[in-house]
């Protein structure tokens, strides 16, 4: 793989850092997205020789500017719902290509979709036995589930029997008899097995996998090989090496070379682009512990709740003093998971303080709540 992670590289610790701090002193919690990573991360990936398509997997990050950014760079956009749609139609210019590849939706969204320039996914068999006409004459793509999931939490990963994602392989017959029966043309193959995956050989084996399917079923022109490339997270970790992915794209791509191949990735464009910022508000010594609390929690992220992830957290008032005490950073929620981080290494806070809370910028502000009706943490671009 590629080079360790150097967090003294962040853009927040070096030149924004001045910027951040006063944001920060102004109103907590903010999210700040800064585009130029974005820009630097999409253009890494356009480097990727073997494909030919780029969506970018709006979930991670709906912010316009972001969806605006992406576009110029030559962005598709990945969406999962009418709503992903319509923020994206209403962001980006009409040439942007669109993906729809809902899960378990309701047959108006397929219908509203179908009349939208989107390309449709579908991954089971009951829209086509039980909606067939909505798609008749229809070119669509087929997610299948390649057997096994990969990630880095069980919640993300999405294939295999325990995951409720994608057609199975031995259900692709009575797909396409029912395809076949509506006049609808499986256009592309599509698997996205889970999120924060750091093994560059996973999307290689998606991709043979997928392209030996097409090859029995005749009429697919491309293969989506979905997102989940992953961002190092802890110190130490590598970073995905994009030259290597390529590599190994291309080796597929020689004995396929009549698929377009596409991806479609989230987290790898906005993760390393958003800070959550929030102010310390009471610190208490329990046993052991000391508690350092902070002004927004589980309701801005929940990623620590729910999936144990580990953000980087900063204190950004005193990011030059000594360490003096182990934390456990928590935020107001009445819930004992509101923990966003554990066991952490920082100087001596006083209220006040700004914090950070790195690597927000992807299933950050999407995934926060109203709960405890605390208020929503605001998203603000540097540029
Ligand atoms: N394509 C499909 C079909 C997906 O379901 C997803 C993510 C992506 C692409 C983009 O995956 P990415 O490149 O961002 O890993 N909330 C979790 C991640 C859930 C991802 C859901 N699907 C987290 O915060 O880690």
């Amino acid at each position: 793989s590629g080079e360790a992670l150097v967090p003294e590289a962040a853009w927040w610790r070096t030149e924004r850092r001045q910027q951040l701090l006063a944001l920060g002193a102004q109103a907590t919690p903010r999210y700040v997205y800064h585009l130029p990573t974005v820009r630097h991360q999409a253009r890494e990936l356009k480097t990727l020789a073997a494909v030919d398509r780029l969506h970018y997997a709006v979930k991670a990050n709906t912010h316009p500017d972001i969806l605006r950014a992406l576009a110029e760079e030559g962005f598709g956009f990945e969406c999962v719902s009418p709503g992903e749609l319509k923020a994206v139609m209403a962001a980006v210019p009409e040439s942007a290509p669109l993906l729809f590849t809902p899960n378990f939706a309701p047959r108006e969204d397929y219908a509203w979709a179908l009349n939208t320039r989107a390309t449709v996914s579908l991954d089971s068999l009951y829209p086509m036995a039980h909606w067939g006409e909505l798609f008749r004459g229809r070119e669509i793509v087929l997610r299948i589930d390649l057997g096994r999931g990969l990630g880095h939490h069980e919640k993300v990963r999405t294939g295999g029997s325990g995951s409720k994602f994608g057609l199975p392989v031995e259900s692709i017959d009575a797909f396409l008899k029912l395809a076949d029966a509506h006049g609808v043309i499986v256009r592309g193959l599509h698997a996205h097995l889970g999120s924060g995956i750091l093994d560059e050989a996973h999307w290689g084996e998606v991709y043979s996998q997928l392209a030996s399917l097409a090859e029995r079923i005749g009429s697919v022109a491309f293969i989506d090989i979905g997102g989940g490339l992953g961002v190092p997270s802890h110190p130490g970790e590598a970073r995905l090496d994009i030259a290597a992915l390529d590599r190994v794209l291309r080796e597929v791509k020689a004995a396929y070379p009549h698929y377009k191949l596409w991806m479609e990735p989230g987290r790898y464009l906005v993760a390393d682009a958003g800070v959550l910022l929030a102010r310390v508000t009471q610190q208490k010594g329990k046993g052991a512990l000391r508690y350092l609390g902070i002004d927004t929690g589980m309701n801005s992220l929940i990623r620590p709740a729910l999936y144990e992830a580990w953000h980087e957290i900063v204190n950004l008032t005193r990011l030059d003093e000594p360490v003096t005490g182990l934390f456990q950073i928590v935020g107001p929620i009445c819930e004992s998971g509101d923990v966003l981080g554990t066991d952490r290494r920082l100087p001596e806070p006083q209220e006040g303080d700004v914090m950070l809370i790195a690597q927000a910028g992807a299933y950050g502000k999407v995934m926060s709540s109203e709960y405890n009706m605390r208020d929503a943490a605001e998203e603000i671009i540097i540029d």
